[in-house]
């Protein structure tokens, strides 16, 4: 037993990327570079039209800028790097960087699913209790809502990171991913790993189970209701709501074939996880704004106004 042995030998890691064909990396930096573009102009437009734009000063525009606003910070955490790594040739990321990335990716993701539980409450209340919306969703319960986000994500992240940060790891050293994620890396650690993996499967996994579960049967029971009274508004509402749920799939979807079953089938992980740290926040945007009036004209509004003028002053 060599209990000196703490310390990690392995300083860095080689993330093996998603192709080894030079000219397919090419491509591929072409169209990441291209969708990490659109990711920030997208949801940078959602925050910058839901803070300037009064038509949208309502719950539900606040949540969705705060969920853009998510997902600028989720994918930055790791696509910048990522994209750069398809130009070159040895593609390392140091111990420490590894750590920040899983710390970070963890802590807005975890934030993010907080938020759209969040989102699903505040249309649970404005479809089931529509007499009471104003007087419940006040800007206390708001900024609750928000604060609550911000720290579930922390505590997600901190439980799971607090015991990946101390592992031994003494090579080998290659991760097959485009990034650092938890089950890759908890596997390479020179140590007895089963409660973590364990504790990872019940902390991103299951959770992520449970979370998406919940919020598909409050879908439901959402969905049901304005069947059951449907009025002028309810196409507008289904709409809404077909757009939520696309986006909590999109959301919840990868992140449980990816934490839910982690330890066994990591060749389709590398693929999900491009989809959810690049492909969802791309999509997120576009199914909300394409999918929504009010958010088109504020768009329309904001092109004219602001941007005009800084086109032409
Ligand atoms: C998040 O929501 C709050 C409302 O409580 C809003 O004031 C704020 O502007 C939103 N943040 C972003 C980045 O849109």
């Amino acid at each position: 037993m060599d209990t000196l042995n703490n310390s990690s030998s392995v300083s860095e890691f080689i993330l093996l990327g998603l192709s080894s064909s030079q000219e397919i990396q090419i491509l591929f930096f072409a169209i990441f570079f291209h969708m990490y573009v659109a990711i920030i102009v997208g949801n940078l437009l959602i925050v910058i039209a839901v803070i300037f734009d009064s038509h949208l000063h309502s719950p539900m525009y606040f949540l969705l800028a705060n969920l853009s606003f998510f997902d600028l910070c989720f994918s930055s955490v790791v696509t910048p790097k990522v994209i750069a790594d398809f130009l070159r040739k040895r593609k390392a990321i140091s111990l420490w960087g590894c750590m920040t990335q899983m710390f970070f990716m963890h802590f807005f993701g975890g934030g993010e699913m907080s938020l759209l539980i969040a989102m699903a409450i505040d249309r649970y209340v404005a479809i089931c209790k529509p007499l009471h919306y104003k007087t419940i969703m006040n800007h206390r319960v708001l900024t609750l809502f928000l604060l609550f986000s911000w720290t579930i994500g922390f505590i997600h992240t901190t439980s799971q990171m607090a015991f990946t940060v101390g592992l031994p790891f003494c090579g080998p050293n290659v991760v097959d991913s485009i990034f650092c994620d938890l089950p890759l890396v908890i596997k390479l650690a020179c140590t007895e790993t089963y409660t973590l993996e364990l504790l990872v499967i019940a902390d991103s996994g299951l959770l992520s189970v449970f979370c998406f579960i919940l919020l598909l049967i409050s879908y439901i029971i959402m969905l049901v209701t304005i069947w059951q009274h449907s009025s002028s508004a309810s196409s507008k509402a289904v709409s809404t709501l077909s757009a939520h749920i696309t986006v909590v799939t999109l959301f919840f979807g990868p992140a449980i074939f990816i934490y839910a079953f982690p330890f066994n089938s990591f060749s389709v992980d590398k693929f999900l996880s491009v989809f959810y740290s690049i492909i969802t926040p791309f999509l997120n945007p576009i199914i909300y704004t394409l999918r929504n009036q009010e958010m088109k004209a504020a768009i329309k509004r904001l092109n004219k106004q602001h941007i005009g003028s800084w086109l032409n002053p």
